[in-house]
């Protein structure tokens, strides 16, 4: 049942609010937002508000002091403020526009006493039918946001260009966290309503329906009705942010284009860690948060800070321990952990959440264990976000049986690997080797295994956490000898069949050099020639 997690919001019936309109410029000063054709249009709070009270006298002349009191409510300034956000507005406005004409004429300065709007202005109703509870529909952090000021205006802006957004990534990499940014961005431009739906307990088509029924505070609706709920929601210019659609992403696919060809003024926002193949769908993949790279060590306190991964650390540390700073000896191993931890924020909010117990170098150490890193967590919160194992569980379940079973082969790689080689250790009697290069995209996919440009070679790898998950289901399953063992003839094959040709032999020995376990002895040995 998924009505509990989703966050119901009352759909309210406002009064129509105005809008100024002059040239392509409106400015809904209900919402405080000056858009160019639609787009929104940065701009300072105090220009804007002047902006507003000369709009709504236009044509008047509108002395400073009115003008002072509106934009500085609080304050009494110097006149020399007042002519600053007036060159600030007709800055803002010249970039925007070129069919308004010349803004010293728009704005006119009358010396000595004010200013007065000169363009003609239209005043239209902003039409809301309904204006959804936004703040009672979107979850509210508790945490800022760390590093992800690019991801979250890059996803703005081609949300509002494209209308279809599916963030996708690693479990705990931090979509939901960047949606809800984008969402909160959206709320405050160009959206008039934003309805959140969290489908992350959702498994069937009809679950989703519900969600979307229940998220915009409507009676209940089943089968055909569904459309009549769309409408009612979309009809405005609404952005549906669809959370967590990893395990119903058919039918999210199916709603999020039901929704984009019919309402040209909706937009979509989804994250799921697999995308959803869904016409008109942009993805945008998010990646880990930068931790320090190996090459920079010794690292001091303040080039480790300048990390988000690093940042992310110490901050959550912080909140255990008041008085910690980081200082230059604890910096490198700090270092180590967060790229031990593939700079996965729910990793690294563990992980800082042990320091108060086994101080740094403790928490460091607890790493090398495959079964204490995966029961790192904390008891409270999201059921799959209370320890690495339920994080990567929650994928690994979702996996077709072929899946699973390459996904825990794979584990047997320690670092990047080729695809050839990634095909032969997955293939057997069960799997032929063509599929297995399938299977290897379709997890790539799924956000649990990452394809690299290395050179002139795509490469493929698992994220720490992932291999450490992958390779405690081999164990569990007995392959792990059979498995090295296809790694060892992978190995042998390989060299042989690269012959002399030099380029070819050097990716031989990288790709030695970058497989462990069954590989260590033919690392040792590689061949002639
Ligand atoms: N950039 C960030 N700054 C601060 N905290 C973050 C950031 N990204 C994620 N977090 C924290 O990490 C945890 C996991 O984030 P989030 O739920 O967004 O991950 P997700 O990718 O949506 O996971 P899932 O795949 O399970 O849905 C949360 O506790 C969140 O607060
Ligand atoms: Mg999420």
């Amino acid at each position: 049942m998924i009505s509990s997690k989703s966050h119901v919001s009352e759909p309210m019936i406002t009064e129509p609010q105005a809008l100024f309109r002059f040239g392509s410029l409106t400015v809904a000063p209900s919402r405080r937002v000056l858009s160019c054709d639609g787009r929104p249009v940065i701009i300072g709070s105090r220009a804007l508000e002047i902006l507003i009270v000369l709009l709504e006298r236009a044509g008047e002349l509108v002395d400073k002091r009115t003008l002072m009191k509106r934009g500085w409510p609080s304050t009494v300034v110097e006149e020399s403020n007042l002519r600053t956000q007036i060159a600030a507005l007709r800055r803002v406005i010249d970039s925007v526009s070129q069919d308004i004409g010349v803004t010293g004429e728009l704005i006119a300065t009358v010396p000595g006493r004010g200013y007065r709007f000169c363009g003609s202005v239209a005043i239209v109703p902003e039409s809301r039918p309904i204006r959804f509870n936004q703040r009672a529909g979107i979850p509210r952090r508790l945490n800022r946001v760390i590093g992800r000021d690019d991801a979250i205006r890059d996803i703005s802006e081609r949300l509002h260009t494209c209308r279809f957004v599916t963030v996708t990534g690693h479990g705990g990499v931090g979509k939901s966290t960047v949606a809800l940014e984008v969402a909160e961005y959206a709320e405050h431009t160009y959206c008039e309503g934003t309805l959140y739906l969290d489908l992350s307990s959702a498994s069937t088509p009809e679950d989703v329906s519900t969600s979307l029924t229940q998220a915009a505070g409507l009676a209940s609706t089943t089968g055909d009705q569904l459309s009549g709920t769309i409408a009612a929601i979309c009809s405005q210019e609404v952005l549906v942010v669809l959370d967590g659609c990893d395990h119903v992403a058919h039918s999210v696919a199916l709603l999020a284009e039901a929704i984009l060809q019919t309402y040209p003024k909706a937009r979509v926002l989804a994250t799921s860690r697999e995308t959803l193949r869904a016409q008109g769908e942009h993805v945008c993949r998010l990646l880990p948060l930068t931790a320090p790279p190996i090459h920079v060590e010794p690292i001091s306190a303040r080039n480790a800070s300048r990390y988000p991964a690093v940042e992310l650390f110490v901050e959550r540390l912080t909140s255990n321990m008041h008085d910690y700073a980081l200082t230059d000896d604890d910096a490198p191993m700090v270092s180590t952990i967060c790229r031990r931890l593939d700079g996965i924020p729910l990793a690294l909010e563990f992980a800082a959440g042990r320091v108060d117990v086994f101080g740094i170098p403790g928490t460091l150490a607890l790493l090398d264990d495959r079964c204490t890193l995966m029961s790192l967590g904390r008891p409270h919160g999201l059921e799959r976000h209370r320890t690495l194992d339920a994080l990567l569980g929650w994928s690994y379940d979702a996996l077709t049986h072929q899946e699973q079973l390459a996904l825990r082969r794979l584990g047997i790689f320690d670092a990047p690997f080729l695809l050839n080689a990634a095909s032969f250790v997955i293939a057997d009697a069960s799997i032929a080797a063509d599929d297995a290069y399938l299977i290897v995209a379709a997890l790539v996919e799924k956000s649990l295994v990452t394809a690299e440009i290395m050179g002139p070679k795509l490469t493929y790898r698992l994220l720490d956490v992932t291999r450490a998950y992958a390779r405690a289901r081999l164990v569990e399953t007995s392959e792990l000898d059979s498995t090295k063992a296809r790694l060892e003839v992978w190995l042998s094959r390989h060299g042989q069949e690269q012959g002399a040709a030099v380029p070819a032999q050097e990716d031989t020995r990288c790709a030695m050099r970058r497989c462990t376990g069954a590989g260590v002895s033919a690392l040792q040995s590689p061949p002639a020639g």
